[in-house]
């Protein structure tokens, strides 16, 4: 077999994405070629069979240079193999975001794909991921600094995670090595790397911080299961030992019990968006948006997040149902701690 050429094709803001890229040729595979450029640096994709693009996150998508780099090769890109991954603060893949005057959209991790995978039909990419990154505050430049504090002061910290902080880091190693896996076996027909655990040296990094420095404020990781009630919404996320499939198949039953409907908004190969809809009180329909999720790092189980954006005085009867889904999705023995 003659051997593939691959590309890997990249912008880094701060450098995440850039630790990164070389980890992954490193988990490809230095035996193969495997040429690491910045997106400036490339003149021309046609020597490649496959190309993987990687880029960073801004405001819910990947950054306009992602952008820039697919519209300039398009055409070309289109005949390759493909595969995108991005760095991200939010890694979450059950995430709506609810905010007034914007349509309510999922959110968070590959989700920041889903205007790039609409806006570029043509290119079919085999795997996409999002990993998560690095941010040290003090080393953001002006523009971004003064945008982190206007965020700081209008959100609370664990909804952003990355406010009031000195760093955070939320990369999720499995993330990147189920990543690398996908590239060996369904482009270059390669066994999976085994022992993948030996290159997260990689990503390890004593500038510009690192989360062993015990004089900095960092993030701690969100919990999986936990319950919100706000003037805005009600949220309850949690996870349970059942595939993607039986709970959605628990969804249905659930709304057929408590007299809801539930529509199916979208499916990707990760998760599904359902929204179900109720009028409580012979009063104005709400509806409990609902993200179920696989999650690699978290193998055999499904993440589940229901949430209802309405007033505390007028959601009382959909807080209810979303407590009885809990209890029916974790029951019989399907419940986590
Ligand atoms: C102004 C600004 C906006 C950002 N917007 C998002 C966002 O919408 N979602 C997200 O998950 N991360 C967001 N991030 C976090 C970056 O995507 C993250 O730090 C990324 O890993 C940076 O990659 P780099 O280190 O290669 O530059 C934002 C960061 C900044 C500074």
């Amino acid at each position: 077999m003659t051997e593939k050429k691959g590309l890997i094709a990249y912008e880094t803001q701060y450098g995440s994405v850039a630790d990164v890229a070389y980890w992954l040729k490193a988990l490809i595979g230095i035996e193969n070629h495997v040429d690491v450029k910045k997106y400036n640096q490339i003149i021309a994709v046609e020597p490649y069979d496959y190309v993987i693009i990687g880029g960073y996150t801004r405001w819910e998508k990947p950054h306009k240079t992602t952008y820039d780099f697919i519209e300039r090769f398009h055409d070309e890109l289109a005949k390759k193999e493909l595969a995108y991954f991005l760095t991200c603060g939010e890694i979450d893949e059950t995430l709506v975001m609810y905010m007034p005057g914007r349509p309510v959209h999922q959110t968070g991790g590959r989700s920041y794909f889903m205007d790039v995978l609409k806006k570029f039909p043509k290119l079919k990419p085999v795997t996409i991921r999002a990993f998560g990154g690095r941010q040290v505050n003090r080393f953001l430049n002006r523009w971004d600094s003064v945008t982190i504090r206007l965020l700081q002061k209008t959100a609370p910290p664990y909804k952003i995670g990355w406010t009031g902080l000195d760093m955070w880091e939320s990369l999720v190693p499995e993330r990147v090595e189920a990543f690398a896996n996908d590239i060996r076996t369904k482009i270059l027909s390669l066994p999976p790397q085994k022992d993948v655990a030996n290159y997260r040296g990689f990503w390890k990094s004593l500038q510009p911080g690192n989360l062993t420095d015990k004089s900095k404020d960092k993030l701690s990781t969100r919990p999986w299961t936990a319950t919100r009630s706000e003037k805005r919404g009600y949220s309850t996320r949690l996870r349970i030992k059942a595939t993607i499939d039986t709970t959605a198949s628990l969804l249905e039953d659930w709304a057929k019990q408590n007299g809801m409907e539930l529509k199916e908004e979208n499916k990707t190969f990760y998760n599904k968006y359902f929204i179900a809809t109720k009028k409580y009180n012979g009063g104005k329909a709400l509806s409990v948006h609902i993200v179920i999720a696989e999650v690699i790092e978290d193998p055999g189980n499904t993440h589940i997040a229901l949430n209802c954006y309405a007033k505390p005085a007028i959601r009382e009867g959909a807080e209810e149902d979303i407590k009885k889904a809990g209890t029916l999705l974790q029951d019989e023995g399907r419940k986590i701690d």
